[in-house]
């Protein structure tokens, strides 16, 4: 049973896992920052890649009492895209290893890693393993990234479209900081959403874009508008009503396209993944629909939603799988670069 030690440090959280090639969880450590960048209102990068540097190696240290370094076949790193400085945390540590244990070292791209997340699961959960399946079409909705791809394999996706400007996570939590609510506020739209029994959003226009790309600058000034136009009072009464009714807007857009994109590329099986997934509103609306197109969606356990390095061990494990391995001067790429997803 072959095992990747899985390290994510690319953006604010520290994480550190063990997984298998059934995709089933051994070890699972999530040390998160959102008390520490809370008060700043967003992540502070200097400040995030020191952290990373003060909970890293500890919690690889729990790591090893689950499971000894002697059983581990590989190590994957996410070496990309991320904040620079957070990124070299995670990397110079997995290459340290990499060369003291003498264990092949795989650079994961932390996007690809979101997509492949919804197979994950432990003892814990309510599904075991599922065998990937290919083609499947994937929609990867975060704090950073908004992207639609045709996946073929591992390491062999195409993107069909991505955000133009904003991610949809970027909207929901800058629009919850105007709204006062804590850092990142995404879960807390979504939480006062459920607070009313919504029936329809006449606050916001819906989104126009061309083809399959995202956008969503205008609805993020739509809500900054509204909230400037409107007293403290009236905000205060209608919150529930504000937030249910952002969402949708940008939930609505998110659905078109993934509609859009299976038109075009019919695939049996859908991935969705990325911290915007654990949305409830999101969740209710694909699953209405996959249910109506007959087609299989998978969405990760919430634990496996936001930013996890058992995601990463995960991915990591099937590039070793596939015979290939990275040298121990991959660089860290805080973008994506052109061949990243472009392949066969
Ligand atoms: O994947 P992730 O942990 O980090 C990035 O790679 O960006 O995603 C974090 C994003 C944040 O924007 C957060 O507000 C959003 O995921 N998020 C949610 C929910 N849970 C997390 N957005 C809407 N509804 C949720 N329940
Ligand atoms: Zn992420």
């Amino acid at each position: 049973m072959p095992i990747c030690l899985g390290i994510e440090t690319s953006c604010d959280d520290t994480s550190v896992s063990l997984v298998t090639d059934k995709a089933e969880v051994l070890f699972l450590k999530n040390q998160s920052q959102d008390d520490i960048h809370q008060k700043y209102g967003g992540i502070v990068p200097e400040l995030a890649s020191r952290n990373h540097g003060y909970y890293l190696l500890p919690i690889i240290e729990e790591a090893l009492k689950v499971v000894p370094k002697e059983q581990i076949d590989v190590i994957g790193v996410t070496n990309r895209p991320g904040l620079l400085g957070a990124l070299l945390v995670g990397c110079v540590t997995a290459k340290t290893l990499s060369m003291v244990w003498d264990k092949p070292l795989i650079g994961v791209n932390h996007i690809e890693a979101h997509l492949f997340s919804s197979y994950l699961w432990s003892q814990k959960s309510q599904h075991t393993f599922k065998p990937l399946k290919f083609p499947s079409l994937s929609l990867v909705v975060s704090g950073g990234h908004s992207s639609l791809f045709y996946v073929k394999g591992v390491g062999d996706s195409i993107l069909l479209g991505s955000t133009l400007d904003d991610a949809a996570g970027e909207a929901l939590d800058k629009f919850a900081k105007l709204l006062g609510f804590p850092w990142p506020g995404g879960p807390h739209i979504d939480s006062y959403s459920q607070k009313l029994n919504f029936q329809k959003n006449t606050l916001f226009s819906k989104i126009k874009t061309e083809d399959l790309d995202f956008s969503f600058s205008g609805i993020k000034s739509a809500g900054r508008r509204l909230l400037s136009k409107k007293s403290k009072e009236w905000i205060q009464e209608n919150l529930p009503e504000i937030c249910a009714s952002y969402q949708e807007v940008i939930v609505d857009h998110l659905l078109e396209k993934l509609k859009g994109a299976f038109n075009k590329y019919p695939s049996d099986r859908i991935l969705i993944g990325g911290g915007v997934s654990a949305n409830t509103c999101l969740r209710s609306k694909i699953e209405k629909w996959a249910k109506s197109a007959q087609v299989e969606c998978f969405y990760p356990e919430k634990v496996y939603c936001t930013d996890n390095a058992a995601m990463v061990a995960f991915t990591g494990l099937h590039y070793f799988l596939k015979g290939q391995s990275s040298s121990l001067d991959i660089p860290c790429v805080p973008h994506h670069t052109e061949k990243d997803f472009f392949s066969s």
